[in-house]
């Protein structure tokens, strides 16, 4: 028997066919790199329980109400943009060839097209309409026709050096069973694991049986930090600092959106499918500048019931090193002042991360600061 949580929507979406014969089919659409991480999400169930692009009725529901028409929980549209041209080209019901550096990913049976509301997607899903937010950003940029339909993965992407770090749902589901954990705790993050992240993951591990450390290696930002030199800093923190027994390393390889809220329910469900019971949300979770509240991604967890959300949201506050306290804290355990407290902003950590300046080790363990500054320099003189 096992304790871990059914997948989203009760199936896991297994809809990867390498056998799949698309000689007949001639028409080709080239896919942007989320599209095709998208792609591949749905084809091996971390996006489980859809199929598919969203079409015109899912996807106006998920903005309205953070469901799919059959009441479903999922906060943000996963959808196929295309050009007035391409649409233009399109008919209901056929096949079409999705394509990446002209290679052949996967195959989509078209159900419709539709014109989204950008203005209200932005404003819904990102709660705002400012180009300088980069989640924004991108849906203008992106095209002003979704294409809808069912998917068939055909081919899976070049792993690289993640090759050994790589698991799909299937897959982790197995390795948690395997080392006989009951419960297990996902970890999102898109930045190296500093100081507080490891205190609040601890922290999480002292009441549940495994960690999934699971960064989010999809696109990002263009200055937030690259995830292959991301993740030698993991493999360095996870052998000094971690009980290999307890910790299992796997990397998510989706599109960062920056959509706060909304988005750390996307990750908490992502998570379910790879089969974690719990998830944890600190502060500002999948924020960007001052987009949202300090703690509005947790407080969105209160909008939906634990058991119909299907995993275990646990929440953290602001964490940091205290020097009076001599030790990692936040709000709720330390009484001390700001001038105690070790607290670096993201923007002045990557600052000096990329001018070769060490950020001190009670904001960020030596052989992790080490990594990323070697890894920095490398990435600059390619
Ligand atoms: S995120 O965009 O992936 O959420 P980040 O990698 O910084 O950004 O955060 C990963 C997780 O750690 C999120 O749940 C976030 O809320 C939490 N977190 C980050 N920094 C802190 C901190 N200092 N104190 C508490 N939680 C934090």
């Amino acid at each position: 028997m096992s304790f871990l949580p059914q997948p989203h929507g009760g199936t896991l979406i297994q809809a990867y066919n390498p056998n799949f014969d698309f000689s007949q089919i001639e028409k080709k659409l080239e896919i942007d790199v989320i599209a095709l991480s998208d792609l591949e999400l749905i084809g091996v169930g971390v996006f489980s329980p859809l199929k598919g692009f969203l079409g015109k009725a899912d996807y106006e529901s998920v903005v309205e109400n953070m469901r799919l028409t059959d009441n479903t929980i999922w906060s943000i549209p996963v959808t196929l943009p295309v050009s007035y041209e391409t649409a233009s080209r399109l008919t209901v019901g056929e096949e079409i060839k999705l394509s990446f550096d002209n290679e052949v990913y996967g195959v989509i049976t078209v159900s419709e097209w539709y014109e989204p509301d950008l203005e209200k997607e932005a404003l819904q899903v990102y709660k705002t309409q400012e180009l300088e937010h980069p989640g924004v950003k991108r849906l203008y940029e992106r095209g002003p026709v979704y294409v809808a339909g069912e998917v068939t993965l055909v081919k899976k992407s070049e792993k690289g050096i993640f090759s050994d770090v790589w698991f799909e749902p299937q897959q982790t589901r197995a390795l948690f069973e395997e080392k006989g954990w009951k419960t297990v705790v996902g970890f999102q993050t898109r930045n190296p694991i500093h100081r507080a992240h490891e205190y609040i993951q601890k922290a999480a591990l002292e009441i549940v049986d495994g960690l999934f450390v699971n960064p989010l290696v999809g696109e990002t930002k263009s200055d937030d930090i690259p995830a292959d030199v991301r993740l030698k800093s993991y493999r360095a923190l996870l052998e000094n600092y971690y009980p290999a027994d307890r910790v299992q390393l796997g990397v998510h390889p989706a599109a960062m959106r920056y959509a706060g809220p909304r988005e750390a329910i996307f990750h908490a469900i992502a998570r379910k499918n790879y089969g974690c019971t719990h998830f944890i949300v600190g502060r500002d979770h999948a924020g960007v500048g001052n987009y949202y509240g300090t703690y509005d991604a947790q407080l969105i967890f209160s909008e939906f019931s634990e058991q119909e959300l299907g995993i275990k949201p646990l929440f953290f506050e602001h964490s940091f090193y205290c020097t009076k306290c001599e030790g990692m804290a936040s709000d709720k355990t330390c009484p001390h002042t700001k001038e105690d407290r070790v607290i670096l902003s993201g923007t002045k950590v990557r600052e000096m991360l990329r001018s070769g300046v060490l950020p001190p080790s009670t904001f960020s363990r030596k052989e992790v600061v080490e990594v990323l500054i070697e890894g920095l320099k490398e990435n600059a003189a390619v």
